[in-house]
C-alpha cells in the first residue's frame, strides 16, 4: 500500500474539520414537549424552559419542539404561554432568543409517519441528545412511547430521556401495567418522573 501524500492528508484533515464543523453548528440537546398545545405545557413548562434558557443554566445549543395533534404555529404556541412566563422589563431580546429556537410540529399519537415528522425534526439539528417531556395524559402513553421507541430514538453516542409527570402515578391499577410497558421499552436510565 501506498503512503498517503501530503494531499491526501489535507483532504482528511478538510473532511474531519467539515463534520467537526457540522456538529458543532448543530444542536447539543433537544427537549421535546409532548402535548405542547396543553395546559401543563403552558402554565408549567415552557415558563420553566424560559427561566433556565434566561439564566444560562441549560446547556448551549439546546433546542425545543413542541409536539400535539393541535393544528398551531409556533406563534400560536407563544401567544398561548408567554403569559405564564413572567417576563421582566429588559428580556424582550433574551425572549426573541428563546422562542428562536423553539418549533412546532403538529401530529397524532399514533401514526407513526408523524413520529417520522419529528425524527426527521429534531435530525435537521444535528446529532444531539434527545428529552422528551410527556405533558400528555397517561391514556396516550403507550402509542406515544411506542412511536419514540421506533422512530425518534437518539443514534450513535448521543442519549434519549423519557420524562413522565408525577400524576402518572397517582392511579395504582392503572401505573402497574404502564410501568411495566414502559420498563419493558426503556433502560431505566432512560426514564424519569417529574
Ligand atoms: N395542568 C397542570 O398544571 C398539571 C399539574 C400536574 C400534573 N399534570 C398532569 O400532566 C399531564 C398533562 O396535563 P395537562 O393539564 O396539560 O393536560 P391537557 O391539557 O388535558 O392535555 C395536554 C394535551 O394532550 C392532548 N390531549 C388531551 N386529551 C387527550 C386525549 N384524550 N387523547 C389524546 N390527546 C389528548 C391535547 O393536545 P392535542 O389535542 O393538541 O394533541 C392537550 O393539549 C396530565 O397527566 C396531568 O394529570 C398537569
Amino acid at each position: 500500500m501506498s503512503k498517503p501524500t501530503e494531499k491526501d492528508t489535507i483532504d482528511v484533515l478538510a473532511l474531519l474539520r467539515e463534520s467537526l464543523d457540522y456538529e458543532e453548528s448543530g444542536a447539543s440537546h433537544v427537549f421535546v414537549i409532548m402535548g405542547a398545545s396543553g395546559d401543563l405545557a403552558k402554565k408549567k413548562i415552557y415558563p420553566t424552559l424560559w427561566w433556565l434558557f434566561r439564566d444560562g443554566l441549560l446547556p448551549d445549543k439546546t433546542y425545543f419542539i413542541g409536539y400535539a395533534r393541535s393544528n398551531l404555529t409556533m406563534e400560536d404556541v407563544k401567544k398561548k404561554v408567554v403569559p405564564y412566563m413572567k417576563v421582566k422589563e429588559g428580556e424582550e431580546e433574551k425572549v426573541k432568543a428563546f422562542f428562536k429556537v423553539c418549533e412546532y410540529v403538529s401530529g397524532q399519537y399514533d401514526h407513526p409517519k408523524d413520529f417520522s415528522r419529528l425524527n426527521t425534526a429534531i435530525e435537521q439539528k444535528g446529532s444531539c441528545n434527545r428529552l422528551f417531556y410527556l405533558a400528555l395524559p397517561p391514556t396516550v402513553f403507550e402509542p406515544v412511547t411506542l412511536n419514540l421507541k421506533a422512530l425518534c430514538m437518539s443514534k450513535g453516542n448521543k442519549w434519549t430521556r423519557i420524562i413522565c409527570r408525577e400524576t402518572f402515578g397517582h392511579d395504582l391499577e392503572f401505573l402497574q401495567p404502564s410501568l411495566s410497558h414502559l420498563s419493558a421499552m426503556f433502560k431505566e436510565e432512560e426514564l424519569y418522573e417529574d
